[in-house]
């Protein structure tokens, strides 16, 4: 299933008590970091539940065409011969990054200190988003940048040939940025330093650590002080990815709304600046216990049990945004079925994902028959626990608003369809199949 076929409509209905066991993919933001620090290493690294979405094969493509060797030896089980720190050969084609924000800004990080070129594009939501925000803090670098109008894609950067350090504050809470920053500090002389006055998630920090990168985190009155020691051999190191929380929301988000529901989701990341909607779910009153906490690959892991109970409303402060960006969508859904009002503040940047989050679900959820309210910044839902549906809901080419929508379908009264699923599989290719084992009703 790819989302550049046609359309895929896809209709939930109102199902019975969801039971078993959520075996959800792999981590989406380390899975792209493991493919592009194998890379940028010397010699092999094994990369073990790696997430086979569109998004990460993309950039596993991108990874070739830049001069790694890449093997997939088993299901989620891949090998990269990585050509070094600053050894990025010229790409001989444009580099298509599909629908992946994640995965071209970092790339354009990694290769933006080397004497190349690349072009880099996309499909049509990821070439309507900003790429000023890491265009910006690469040409400090020396690098130069072309693009299209209000810095989108197609981007040719042409590599500085002989890179300088950078000292940079994130103008926005990203980690996306933060990365790109750093993975173009890899190639330059001297300290490279980036401040970011929110923590975001910290899995480009500690993957370079686990590679024998010199970096260090200091938390000052400035913020957030992360300091990349440039041009260390990176050592390659297995890497064993750990379930992605953010793919993990949805089947909770059903088991928490479908009465009579019991569910266990094993290997999640508990990884501290990714679990926002655990803490506002555990707030609200979900019924969700964490068991089995143990470490995994260099970060926290837990396996969840979730069931089916009351909720409140909540107010989710804006300091919480960064750990839980991806979340908004599924949790706009979880709180039509809680009792109150929810109140999400601070999050003007879902505007800019991979459609405006905010507009998409504030429109399908209205057409539901939902009570949301949305300014610039906050999204308000009037919890009434429970949601009429019967409408079709538009997904504008992004996974999480097709998700979101098919799990509110199960539990409204009448069915909630929408106009393209297709885009789950750049995150989520078997989330249908896993759904329906649980007995979700989507086809
Ligand atoms: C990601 C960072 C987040 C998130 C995205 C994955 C990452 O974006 O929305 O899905 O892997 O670094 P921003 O850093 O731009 O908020």
């Amino acid at each position: 299933m790819s989302h550049s076929d046609a359309p895929l409509s896809m209709t939930a209905r109102r199902s019975g008590p969801l039971k078993g066991e959520a075996k959800v993919p792999g981590d989406k933001s380390i899975s792209h970091r493991a493919l592009i620090l194998g890379a940028l290493s010397v010699g092999e690294t094994h990369i073990t539940g790696l997430l086979e979405g569109e998004d990460v094969l993309d950039t596993a493509k991108a990874m070739q065409a830049f001069g790694a060797q890449i093997e997939r030896v088993g299901e989620g089980e891949w090998k990269v011969n990585g050509v070094g720190v600053g050894g990025f050969a010229e790409p001989e084609g444009v580099i298509d990054c599909g629908n992946s924000g994640t995965g071209v800004r970092l790339i354009m990080g990694a290769m933006a200190t080397s004497p190349i070129t690349a072009t880099f594009t996309g499909d049509a939501s990821l070439s309507r988003r900003p790429m000023g925000r890491v265009t910006d803090p690469l040409e400090l670098f020396g690098c130069e940048v072309t693009s299209r109008e209000g810095k989108r894609l197609p981007v040719t950067i042409r590599g500085a040939v002989e890179p300088v350090p950078v000292r940079y504050k994130t103008p926005v809470a990203s980690a996306q940025i933060k990365s790109a920053v750093l993975l173009a500090g890899l190639n330059a002389p001297g300290e490279t330093v980036v401040i970011e006055s929110e923590a975001t998630r910290d899995h480009t920090e500690r993957m370079l650590a686990g590679f024998g990168a010199t970096i260090t985190t200091e938390v000052t009155e400035e913020g957030r002080v992360i300091t990349l020691k440039g041009r260390p051999e990176l050592v390659p190191q297995p890497v064993a990815v750990p379930r992605d929380p953010s793919s993990a929301a949805f089947p909770v988000a059903a088991a928490l709304i479908v009465p009579g529901s019991e569910i266990r989701v094993p290997g999640v990341s508990r990884n501290p600046t990714r679990d926002g909607l655990y803490v506002t779910l555990l707030e609200m009153g979900a019924d969700i216990t964490f068991e089995n906490e143990r470490e995994e690959g260099g970060e926290p892991v837990a396996d969840l049990v979730v069931r089916h109970g009351p909720l409140k409303g909540v107010t989710v402060p804006a300091d919480r945004a960064a750990s839980m960006i991806d979340e908004y969508p599924i949790l706009s859904v979880i709180a039509c079925f809680a009792e109150g009002t929810t109140v999400m503040q601070g999050v003007h940047e879902l505007r800019v994902k991979e459609s405006d989050r905010i507009e998409a679900m504030a429109v399908g959820l209205r057409a539901n028959g939902a009570s949301v309210e949305d300014t610039e910044d906050t999204m308000t839902v009037h919890g009434t626990q429970g949601l009429k549906g019967g409408a079709t809901a538009a997904t504008h080419i992004d996974h999480r608003i097709a998700m979101s929508f098919l799990v509110a379908g199960l539990a409204s009264q009448q069915p909630i369809s929408v106009d393209d699923g297709s885009p789950i599989a750049t995150s989520f290719p078997d989330f249908l199949p896993l759904m329906k084992t649980l007995g979700a009703q989507i086809d």
